[in-house]
């Protein structure tokens, strides 16, 4: 069966939620079910700039990405920020991420957004991999302040 790029929509929540989670401890990261929750309503709520796209494979959800559309002062359409993406373990390796990329990327065209970027650790090589064949990297070096309780 081909692979599916598509939008999510309200059933994947079981099977979105697990791809969350392991995305989440892959950064050895801690989300509350609260915010999780959150998430998930803004992914679904038209009015909120958050968007998400689901790769499907025979019923079987096998990645995601996360994105919106932030205003710049240098751009009146903004630029597009991917924030998450994640293919699970078994289905990794055959240009699923790529895909997921790709679709953001196409969607971003639609809204005139004049720019897709996104953050990655140093290390992790293997998204850089990827990253290195889709992209260019813009030589900016992320900088984080703390404001609050996350930092
Ligand atoms: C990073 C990640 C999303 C990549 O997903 P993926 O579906 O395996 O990536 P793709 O198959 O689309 O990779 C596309 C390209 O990268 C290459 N690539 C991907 N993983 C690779 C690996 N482990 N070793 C060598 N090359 C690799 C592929 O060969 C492919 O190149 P090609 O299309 O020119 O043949 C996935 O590994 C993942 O979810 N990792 C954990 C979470 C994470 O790191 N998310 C990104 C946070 S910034």
């Amino acid at each position: 069966m081909p692979l599916t790029i598509r939008p999510v929509q309200n059933e994947d929540h079981t099977a979105w939620l697990p791809l969350w989670h392991a995305y989440i401890a892959f950064y050895k990261g801690s989300v509350s079910d609260a915010q999780t929750a959150l998430t998930w309503q803004r992914i679904l709520d038209p009015a909120h700039p958050l968007q998400a796209w689901v790769a499907e494979q025979d019923g079987v959800l096998l990645g995601f990405t996360h994105a919106f559309i932030h205003p710049s002062t240098w751009s009146d359409a903004g630029y597009c920020y991917l924030e998450d993406l994640f293919v699970s373990q078994t289905a990794r390796g055959q240009g699923v991420a790529r895909q997921l990329i790709e679709t953001c990327a196409a969607w971003a065209k639609t809204q005139r957004a004049d720019q897709l970027y996104w953050l990655t650790q140093e290390d992790n090589h293997t998204a850089r991999q990827l990253y290195d064949r889709v992209a260019q990297r813009s030589g900016f070096i992320h900088y984080k302040h703390a404001v609050g309780s996350c930092v």
